[in-house]
């Protein structure tokens, strides 16, 4: 009789344990916050006075919509594939008029194309959102969702976020290097600007773990000098661009440093350094060994390398888009950027440092 009324209720106990997943799951999909350049951004721009645009065609031709959305990719981008690795939803952008009510919890993307770390950088596309700008949106989207939740909640919210932050390669490409003796190349030699990006960099940093921020990917340049578009400019036969190569390699591990010693400061791995640059070199080098076919010709644009111009309805467009590293002069294919997010998610600690995105979701689905 004891012994069934144990079974009975061992019974009972695993159905309720059953219900109570299904009901209630373990690990509750976590808000996603995004800032950051045209790498990042799923839309923001579309509702900009801009010409730092991906809203036409063939923008978007593998997007599950088939329609361009803003996002400068032929698909999808690093954000949706890390939204899709952490079982969540992908973001709106922070400008979209959906973005309202329970959307709003998912979390949002305040990136906006052309911008960079400094204010004076991508002034050429006039009307883009600088970083201090997101920041300040960031702090407006947390006060309309204190208005839904309530302010403590807002905080857990914000605090248990993942954040991802690309920026700086148009601080080189749209600011430094934009135009021979730029303002900035006459201001300062190339080591003296690269620290005085990093001293601007710490201070957004800092800014954004103020409002809340405890894990954030920041992801250091790729290796700018080899994209389609410095090739068509600067490249003879080829071989990357070595003034750009040569300030991504000192911006690069003065960001990690500086990571490290916020890290430190604050006394928890709070800031992630992603390398895109060995992330993006693995394939810029070696193309065949990742079943690509060129990492040097874009997909879409025109002229050497199809780097001169935009990608536009009137471009040149490659028959199979999985077969380029690059989708247009500047911006990875839908295929390296899964590549890329994979590396994110399982990379040894010469891509993540320091860590990778399984075990940060490992960590924190403990806590
Ligand atoms: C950039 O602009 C913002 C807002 O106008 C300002 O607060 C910030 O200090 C500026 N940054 C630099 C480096 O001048
Ligand atoms: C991911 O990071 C963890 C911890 O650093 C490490 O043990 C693991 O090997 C990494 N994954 C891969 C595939 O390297």
């Amino acid at each position: 009789m004891d012994q069934l009324n144990n079974q009975t209720l061992v019974v009972f106990l695993s159905c309720m344990l059953l219900i109570w997943n299904i009901i209630v799951p373990q690990v509750e999909a976590r808000a996603f916050f995004v800032f950051g350049d045209s790498l990042v951004d799923n839309g923001n721009n579309n509702y900009l006075a801009t010409t730092a645009r991906a809203d036409n065609y063939p923008y978007g031709i593998d997007y599950p919509t088939h329609r361009a959305t803003g996002r400068f990719s032929n698909g999808l981008n690093m954000p949706d594939l890390i939204s899709e690795k952490i079982g969540s939803e992908p973001t709106l952008p922070y400008l979209s008029p959906e973005l309202n009510g329970e959307a709003l919890l998912n979390g949002a993307n305040f990136a906006s194309a052309g911008i960079g770390i400094l204010n004076d950088t991508g002034i050429q596309f006039f009307n883009i959102i600088r970083i201090t700008r997101q920041l300040q949106y960031f702090e407006q989207y947390q006060q309309r969702v204190s208005a839904l939740i309530g302010d403590e909640e807002t905080v857990r919210l914000v605090n248990e976020a993942l954040i991802l932050m690309t920026l700086g390669g148009n601080d080189f490409v749209n600011n430094y290097f934009l135009v021979p003796f730029s303002a900035r190349s006459r201001q300062f030699r190339l080591p003296d600007y690269v620290v005085y990006l990093i001293s601007e960099y710490r201070k957004i940093l800092v800014n954004l773990y103020n409002l809340g921020a405890r894990r954030v990917l920041v992801t250091g340049t790729g290796p700018i000098g080899c994209a389609p578009a410095e090739l068509a400019q600067h490249s003879r036969n080829g071989e990357c661009y070595g003034e750009l190569l040569e300030a991504a390699n000192l911006f690069n591990p003065q960001l990690a440093q500086l990571l490290s010693q916020l890290n430190s400061e604050i006394g928890a791995d709070v800031f992630i350094s992603a390398n895109a640059f060995a992330m993006n070199m693995d394939f810029v080098s070696d193309p065949q060994a990742y079943g690509f076919a060129t990492s040097k010709v874009a997909c879409c644009g025109q002229g050497p390398y199809n780097g001169i111009g935009l990608c536009t309805p009137a471009s040149n467009l490659c028959p199979d888009r999985d077969a380029n590293v690059f989708w247009d002069p500047f911006h990875p294919s839908d295929r390296a950027n899964r590549l890329i997010v994979d590396r994110f998610m399982v990379g040894s600690s010469e891509y993540m440092h320091p860590m990778n995105l399984s075990t940060i979701m490992l960590l924190d689905s403990k806590t």
